[in-house]
């Protein structure tokens, strides 16, 4: 059996948050975010908004486009690194919320990697024959975790949520490649501990970011027996419009074949992948049958990159 994806959704809450606001409540300007991010906007839920608020429509489209019913869910997959509760996992909410008929339901943490992590698990799950429509979100709310007295990290991350459903199928469409790797001793570059705001070091976790994209890439796209001459779109965590350029350059790729929309949003995290995957495929940047290479990084250390048949 293949694992095909079907459907794609996304959504952002509505307020936006501008370099040019955060200039009113932080030592920062636009012109260095702009340089040193690519960012110039992000959005921000909501007091009342969680996760699962904004995974909701970004799940309900990615089944709607995959012509499918809520029901038709036997499983739902949440990365997210900002969860509604402790337990249960926003995955339960959100199963609940779209009235699926009680699929496994579960949440997973891997900090930005969380999308591809939990695409590579609902890979599996296809693959044994477990299940065959799974739900795969990345839904983030970090504007919750974040000290808006840092300029270090305020001025980066934004909310967001995307969404897939990866379903059984006989065609050509398939995930052929997932390498995910961690590296639990640099824990301390990126981090949250229970209750308490986000810390990061920058400039290390930078440096990391782009060798382990690059390895990742190279390791997924050789087990896919594929180039990157094969691969018609990149679609990178928007991290650090820096991190994707060097990327590009170290992986010696022009720039329309590697995707951006990083000013628009800011660094949501777990949510990055699909909802560029989202705008890409919006855009007509790929089509069924085009092949795709994902990469992510984050707090973990955790990073991976996955090859696929769109
Ligand atoms: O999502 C997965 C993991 N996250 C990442 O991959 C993030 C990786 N890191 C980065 O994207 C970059 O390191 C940052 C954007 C966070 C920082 O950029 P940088 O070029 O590495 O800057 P830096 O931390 O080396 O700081 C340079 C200077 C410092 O001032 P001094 O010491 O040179 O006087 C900072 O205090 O920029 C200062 N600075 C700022 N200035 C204005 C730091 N943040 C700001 C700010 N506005 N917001």
């Amino acid at each position: 059996m293949k694992a095909e994806i079907k459907g794609i959704g996304m959504y952002v809450p509505p307020r936006v948050l501008t370099n040019f606001d955060l200039e009113k409540i932080l030592d920062t300007s636009d012109e260095w975010i702009t340089t040193r991010t690519g960012i110039k906007e992000r959005r921000i839920a909501e007091e009342w908004e969680n996760a699962s608020d904004l995974a909701l429509p970004a799940a309900k489209e990615a089944i709607e486009n995959a012509e499918l019913s809520s029901k038709d869910i036997d499983c739902v997959i949440v990365a997210t690194s900002t969860p509604d509760m402790t337990f249960p996992s926003t995955a339960c909410f959100l199963a609940d919320k779209l009235g699926c008929s009680k699929p496994m339901a579960f949440d997973i943490s891997a900090a930005c990697s969380g999308f591809i992590y939990a695409l590579t698990i609902a890979n599996s799950f296809i693959k044994s024959g477990q299940f065959k429509n799974i739900l795969v979100v990345g839904a983030e709310v970090f504007s919750k975790i974040i000290d808006w007295n840092d300029r270090s990290t305020a001025v980066i991350f934004g909310d967001g949520a995307g969404a897939v459903v990866v379903s059984a199928s006989e065609g050509e469409s398939d995930i052929l490649s997932a390498k995910m790797k961690s590296d639990g001793s640099h824990w301390g570059s990126l981090y949250c501990p229970v209750g308490e705001k986000l810390k990061m070091r920058g400039r290390e976790t930078f440096k990391l970011a782009i060798k382990s994209m690059e390895t990742a890439s190279k390791k997924a796209l050789e087990e896919a027996g594929l180039t990157l001459d094969d691969i018609k779109l990149v679609i990178p965590h928007q991290a650090n419009i820096r991190i994707i350029k060097a990327l590009a350059e170290r992986l010696e790729l022009p720039e329309e074949k590697v995707f951006s929309n990083i000013h628009k949003y800011g660094n949501t995290s777990a949510a990055s992948i699909p909802i560029a995957m989202y705008e890409a495929w919006k855009e007509g940047r790929f089509k069924k049958g085009d092949y795709l290479l994902l990469t992510a990084f984050g707090g973990g250390l955790t990073w991976g990159a996955i090859v696929l048949n769109f």
